[in-house]
């Protein structure tokens, strides 16, 4: 009997307070000009003061139980894609399990900064193959504004907080996951990373005075790096299943650069109207991105049963892949 994991639900939320290019034009030296086309975004969310990253996983794993109906003592596993936790330990996987009470699931974080989701949502399908579990939250969420350095132009306008969420059931059809590639290049790490805070530079006056505590980032090299990394991981899920362009519905790619989505949608031959974007009202969400899109893909009914869905990531790490999905029905 065939065993797939496939996505059942889908949610997403955003912060409430918006920060405009506009607004960031007051207190670092950019425009709303160049921010938009360098990268295509209007806008960011950002959480205010009390808000974590463990207050937007409750609040999609909550919509997802709501919307579901099921009893969040179903939930076998929780995975949470995230690089910037509430705190080192506990896992924010740990804190929303306990908030949102699903006591039977055992929680843990996955650190793959912007390709997190994509390597969380292979974990979960290896756990539902393995059939020892049916009902996994699979939460991808960032809280950039706590990693961003406000003064520095290079980084703060690219990022914003927040977080999708998907749940990933066993079932009986051929739907769901259907290939994914993955990728890890521990070479690349110098090109983005945030030094401080770890067991190598513990938090102490001077890695604070040093601004260790912030994203660093080589921008020119990671923008080269994202759309090689994504386009060819896509090429090769593709030519390994024996699909072309024109077979996909919707490309959904990692949000980090609206002219990194446009290259690669552009090498893979895929027309504008499938490929899903809305950096330009969230930008990059880090782990949220994703999911965040797939949620407004599914509120929109773009997605049918059989659809294919292609997914692509590239992060810190570097990280990167892609995922192939096969759209089933929603719970
Ligand atoms: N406003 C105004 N000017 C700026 C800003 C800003 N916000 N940021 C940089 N500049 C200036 C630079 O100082 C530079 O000035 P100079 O020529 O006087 O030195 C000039 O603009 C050009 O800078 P570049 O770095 O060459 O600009 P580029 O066209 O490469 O765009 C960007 C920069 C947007 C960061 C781009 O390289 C990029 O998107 N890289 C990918 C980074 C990324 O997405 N990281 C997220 C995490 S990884 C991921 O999600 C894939």
């Amino acid at each position: 009997m065939i065993l797939k994991a496939t996505i059942t639900a889908a949610s997403h939320y955003l912060p409430e307070n918006i920060i405009s290019n506009r607004e960031m034009e007051k207190f670092v030296d950019t425009s709303d000009e160049w921010i938009q086309s360098r990268t295509g975004i209007r806008q960011r969310h950002k959480v205010k003061n009390g808000e974590a990253t463990s207050s937007m996983g409750i609040k999609v794993a909550n919509k997802i139980l709501k919307k579901t109906k099921i009893s969040p003592t179903e939930i076998d596993v929780i995975i949470t894609a995230t690089i910037t936790p509430d705190m080192l330990f506990p896992s924010t996987a740990s804190i929303i399990q306990k908030e949102i009470g699903a006591i039977n699931a055992w929680a843990f974080d996955l650190n793959a900064a912007c390709s997190g989701f994509l390597f969380s949502l292979e974990t979960a399908q290896s756990l539902i193959e393995s059939k020892k579990y049916n009902k996994i939250l699979v939460i991808g969420g960032d809280t950039m504004s706590s990693i961003i350095d406000y003064n520095d132009r290079a980084t703060c306008v690219l990022f914003g907080d927040g977080a999708g969420a998907i749940l990933l059931e066993a079932s009986n059809e051929n739907n769901g996951i259907m290939d994914s590639v993955l990728f890890t290049d521990g070479s690349g790490g110098e090109r983005l990373y945030m030094p401080g805070g770890g067991s190598l530079y513990p938090s102490s006056k001077k890695t604070i005075d040093s601004n260790f505590h912030y994203l660093k980032q080589d921008g020119r090299e990671v923008y080269k790096s994202a759309v090689r990394g994504m386009t060819e991981a896509a090429i090769e899920i593709l030519k390994r299943n024996s699909l072309s362009a024109e077979d996909i519905k919707l490309f959904i790619p990692h949000q980090a650069n609206k002219r990194i989505i446009e290259a690669c949608s552009s090498r893979l031959g895929l027309n504008s109207d499938q490929v899903y974007v809305n950096i330009d009202r969230f930008a990059n969400t880090t782990g949220g991105t994703i999911p965040i899109c797939i949620s407004e893909a599914t509120e929109n009914n773009l997605l049918k049963k059989g659809d294919l869905i292609l997914l692509a990531a590239f992060g810190a790490g570097f990280t990167w892949g892609a995922t192939l999905i096969k759209w089933g029905n929603l719970n």
